[in-house]
């Protein structure tokens, strides 16, 4: 069998299906681009039937990638196969990935149907596809609860049907690793022309084991993993990437080789997480903030004799130059700009000139600038595009206190103001915001987070609020944590249409 893993990246579909995680084209193409860098075989660009706007992404991520498969998925339907190719047509290697849930409980009540029809709707699938792209992929939904023999059967119609690729999700993440393996190896074992097609595997993180089950799969038979950058997706997430690769270059017994550039992992993973306003949380493997740090003694003394000690995995190896992740008040602009470089983040001259401005700012509040710091700057400018901007906020609070806040918005260049009190800073100044804005906006999720540690460090405010029966993301960053709330609102409200 040969060693050769195909990586399939599914973070601009699985995951940018996340609520908040939603990126325009031109942010879609930067990460396919960053994508095609790292060296993933397959980039699954979107789900072109579901919107004008995932249609003209697989579209322009077509135009603009040239190495990496293209794939678009669909239901097993035939206008959404139809207009995957349409969008397709650009796309130097396209895929079809289509595909129909197997698992009874799918079959049951997603579809009221039953086994022997999903298998038509499944080949029907597959031989419609065919007649775009020879390159077509089948998922069976669900297939970590299907029963195996059935999940058997619907493998090899789908192979006699023309599929090149054959996806087993565990849609829900139930399996655990030794059932996953198992049930890999019945296809193996069982299906006929298997050997002529690839398996993959695509696991969700619902139990912490989508990564256990990817490879459990792989050392078994499967040859493409279904991953997403910093493990995002649908609740849990989806089998993170730079986990499954890292874990195969340090397993050499295991032998089994991808084509990753791994020293643009942690370039790449910031980036998303940046363009996606999506943390990476501290402790994450391989990409955390705290992967490469040791703070306790005995672990920090044993490093500096021989770095093997405590680690497995040389930081360098997956980007991180410790040297430089701190910047000062006394760093250059150049500095600046060789991190963003860094980050992957390119700017014009007036950007970096406004970024450089803020990150002075920063830097004489906060002693130390590090990456998500820079992200954050670099982010920052974004708001000045807002036809909505924050003038001033002014809020007075404190123990057996209302809070009672001012606030002044530019609209288009019109200025307003409005003061209102609240039971809180945050709650009086979204009153008063809603004051001069006078919709019914409900702030449905509202998180605070510190970039680092210490009271002088920057808090990040993820935020949605539900507008006309919709639900809007709206993000900041600021020292200030209520001015941060307050343009978190405010970012949320300039993407509703009022
Ligand atoms: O989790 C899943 O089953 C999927 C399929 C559409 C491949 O994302
Ligand atoms: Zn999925």
């Amino acid at each position: 069998m040969d060693n050769r893993l195909y990586i399939f990246d599914t973070t601009l579909r699985d995951g940018e299906q996340v609520p908040g995680c939603q990126l325009n084209t031109v942010e879609k193409i930067e990460v396919a681009k960053a994508l095609e860098l790292l060296g993933v075989d397959v980039i699954e660009a979107g789900f072109p039937v579901s919107s004008p706007g995932d249609f003209n992404s697989v579209v322009e991520i077509s135009k603009a990638v040239t190495w990496p498969t293209i794939c678009a998925l669909t239901r097993a339907v035939e206008n959404d196969i139809k207009v995957a190719a349409e969008a397709l047509k650009y796309a130097k290697r396209g895929r079809i990935h289509t595909g129909i849930g197997t698992s009874d409980m799918h079959i049951k009540y997603k579809f009221n149907s039953n086994r022997e029809e999903i298998i038509e709707r499944a080949v029907a699938a597959v031989s419609y596809a065919k007649k775009f792209v020879e390159d077509v992929q089948f998922y069976a939904e669900d297939a970590g609860r299907t029963d195996n023999e059935y999940l058997a059967r619907v493998i090899e119609a789908v192979i006699k049907a023309g599929a090149t690729v054959v996806n087993i999700p565990d849609t829900t993440g139930y399996c655990l690793p030794e059932e996953f393996a198992a049930k890999i190896k019945y296809l193996v074992e069982h299906v006929d022309g298997i050997d002529r097609v690839t398996i993959a595997t695509h696991c969700h993180n619902d139990l912490g084991m989508a990564t256990a089950n990817t490879i459990s799969g792989i050392i078994v038979g499967a040859r493409q993993a279904e991953v997403t950058i910093n493990g995002i997706g649908e609740r849990a997430g989806n089998t993170s990437l730079e986990e499954v690769v890292m874990a195969f270059k340090s397993h050499k017994e295991l032998d089994i080789q991808t084509n990753i550039n791994t020293q643009n992992i942690y370039r790449v993973s910031r980036m998303v997480s940046s363009l996606m306003n999506m943390p990476v949380q501290p402790n994450k493997a391989i990409v955390g903030r705290n992967a490469f740090a040791h703070s306790s003694g005995i672990h920090q003394d044993g490093v500096l004799k021989n770095r093997e000690s405590y680690e497995i995995i040389d930081p360098k190896d997956v980007g991180i130059d410790e040297n430089s992740i701190l910047l000062t008040a006394r760093s250059g602009r150049a500095a600046l700009k060789h991190r963003l470089q860094i980050l992957g983040i390119e700017m014009d001259k007036e950007h970096l000139d406004k970024t450089y401005e803020a990150f002075l700012k920063l830097a004489d509040k906060k002693k130390e600038i590090n990456d998500d710091d820079v992200l954050m700057l670099a982010g920052k400018h974004h708001l000045a595009h807002h036809r909505i901007k924050l003038d001033y906020l002014q809020v007075t609070s404190g123990v057996g206190l209302r809070s009672v806040a001012s606030v002044g918005l530019d609209i288009s260049g019109e200025k307003f103001e409005a003061c209102a009190s609240g039971n809180g800073p945050v709650d009086a100044a979204i009153s008063a915001i809603k004051l001069i804005i006078r919709r019914t906006m409900i702030v449905k999720e509202f998180l605070i987070q510190a970039i680092n540690r210490g009271s002088n460090d920057v808090g990040k405010v993820h935020m949605t609020v539900e507008y006309d029966g919709n639900q809007y993301y709206g993000f900041s960053a600021n020292t200030d944590i209520v001015a941060a709330s307050a343009e978190a609102f405010i970012d949320a409200i300039n993407k509703f249409q009022i």
